[in-house]
């Protein structure tokens, strides 16, 4: 494909979804390309995943909010980014950053947004004895978890459910949800 869009993806964890991102960006006609891939902690494994498929990486060690947006802004100008997707990056971004990126940024969470934002989600969930949970991709908005929402899948959660398999469960279903909504997007 043609004038895929450039994009980079921030993660602090283990990389599930930005594997599968990765691997969907390969097809042709998958409209994103990776450019780059930025990480506030050293030792995420999206880092390791990243470098072992060729794909520039950048650690931007958070010293200061404002310092770590100054220098991921400078490398998203350099690369010229038009797309940042967060998948399992452990920070909020400021107004000023989005403001100043001015292209989309898009997050996915383990919920069915607007209900449990934050962390612990599953476990939460599970309290709450709810009968579904899900995943949420949506754009990034200055209030955590609460920007738009592109798309939501859900599942039915079992009576022996435990955070473990619910997590993994999930998991499943974020690698798919996440491809299908950028693809909703161009
Ligand atoms: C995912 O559950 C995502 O929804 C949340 O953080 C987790 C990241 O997992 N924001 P991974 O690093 O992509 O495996």
């Amino acid at each position: 494909m043609v004038g895929k869009v450039r994009t980079c993806v921030f993660v602090s964890g283990k990389g599930s979804n930005l594997k599968a991102l990765i691997q969907k960006s390969n097809l042709y006609t998958f409209p994103i390309k990776i450019e780059l891939v930025i990480s506030n902690n050293l030792n995420s494994g999206g880092l390791k995943i990243a470098k072992k498929y060729g794909i520039n990486t950048k650690f931007i060690e958070f010293k200061s909010k404002n310092e770590f947006e100054s220098k991921a802004l400078s490398e998203l100008k350099k690369k010229q980014i038009k797309l940042v997707c967060l998948a399992g990056f452990m920070k909020v971004l400021s107004t000023n950053f989005i403001k100043n990126f001015s292209y989309k940024i898009i997050n996915i969470h383990p919920s069915l947004l607007p209900k449990f934002r934050g962390l612990d989600t599953h476990r939460r969930v599970l309290k709450s004895k709810e009968k579904y949970s899900g995943c949420t991709i949506h754009f990034v908005s200055p209030r955590l978890d609460s920007g738009k929402i592109i798309l939501q899948k859900k599942i039915l959660i079992k009576d022996n459910e435990t955070v473990k398999s619910l997590k993994k469960k999930i998991l499943i279903l974020e690698h798919k949800a996440y491809a299908e909504a950028i693809i909703s997007l161009f």
